[in-house]
């Protein structure tokens, strides 16, 4: 190959490594695990583009282990909080992503997580199993239903209205959103655009699918969770970054919110210990948002894709513009 590429990893879905195989040297992290730092840092060197994951940080000193060779970094998500962006900006080294084909996949784990919390999914299967489950009874493991809620979406992107169209199936009575811009998508699903605090005040379900920017670091902070309805929801598939997570393990404990669902927390992975694994009412899942097989193939080859563009100097398919 011409070509050098580093992946970060060697269990990347095969799709993308096959196409890169055709035009460059790859050169892998040779386990099924993120490459750690110092040997990240080791080898680098030379690189004309990075394959890398949310688990990789990118940034000054990576770009400059890898040295002037380095025209693309192609990360195998959507988010993109882990890149320094204007650093790589500066150096004219361009940055793929994989947004659009992960979005129903994620939408559809947000559902899932939704229902999962709302009528209280693994609390049930655990009491089933253990014998906690003794006979039919009418007020046991009840949770709120979607139907005749009303859901707040806060970061209307590609997820958020994919979320809301999915929610609005469940004969939800409104879906509310707040984001920056207006988006004109919002009037397929009736959501209506509110004040963060509107939103957090009137919402059965909260609902973070925001990227995580320096607006949105700790956004959901103990004045938010106290804002909301003692029986509101908290769920949460975009990045632990955006929660105060010691206010919400708080506001769990205490009853200041019902229940919540984490697909991300800080950090990743969450540690044993963690209060949010003792709370009955929070439903953790190990950051498993795109995690489609589909989704993850064609998260692959985008990335590749993106990356062959990128070194052919040609559009890539999703550069982060
Ligand atoms: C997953 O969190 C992604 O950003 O793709
Ligand atoms: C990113 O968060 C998106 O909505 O695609």
């Amino acid at each position: 190959g011409k070509y050098q590429v580093y992946v970060t990893r060697s269990d990347m879905p095969h799709g993308g490594i096959e196409l890169l195989k055709k035009q460059c040297n790859l050169k892998l992290w040779d386990q099924p695990s993120p490459v750690p730092r110092s040997e990240f840092l080791k080898s680098v060197g030379g690189a004309n583009g990075i394959f890398c994951s949310l688990t990789d940080k990118i940034d000054k000193d990576v770009l400059d282990a890898a040295g002037p060779t380095l025209k693309v970094v192609a990360t195998i998500s959507v988010g993109y909080d882990h890149i320094d962006v204007q650093e790589c900006r500066k150096r004219g080294i361009r940055i793929g992503y994989t947004p659009d084909v992960l979005t129903d996949a994620t939408a559809e784990l947000t559902l899932a997580l939704l229902l999962s919390t709302s009528r209280r999914l693994p609390e049930a299967q655990h009491e089933a199993k253990t014998g906690g489950w003794v006979s039919w009874a009418p007020t046991w493991m009840t949770g709120p239903g979607l139907a005749g809620s009303t859901v707040g979406i806060v970061g209307f992107g590609r997820i958020g209205q994919a979320v809301a169209r999915r929610v609005k199936s469940f004969n939800t009575k409104r879906i509310l959103y707040y984001n920056r811009s207006e988006k004109t998508e919002a009037k397929e699903t009736g959501a209506i655009k509110v004040t963060f605090d509107e939103l957090l005040t009137q919402s059965d379900f909260v609902i973070c699918c925001c990227a995580l920017v320096p607006d949105t670091k700790e956004l959901f902070n103990k004045a938010a969770f106290e804002k909301m309805k003692r029986t509101a929801i908290f769920i949460n598939t975009s990045r632990g970054g955006t929660v105060d997570q010691s206010a919400l393990i708080e506001a769990l404990q205490n009853n200041t919110i019902r229940a919540a669902g984490l697909d991300v927390t800080t950090p990743e992975p969450l540690p044993l210990d963690s209060p949010l694994f003792k709370l009955k009412n929070c439903v953790v899942l190990p950051h498993i948002g795109s995690a489609s097989i589909e989704a993850r193939n064609t998260m692959s080859e985008l990335t590749a894709n993106n990356i062959l563009a990128a070194l052919n100097e040609s559009e890539m398919p999703a550069e982060l513009k």
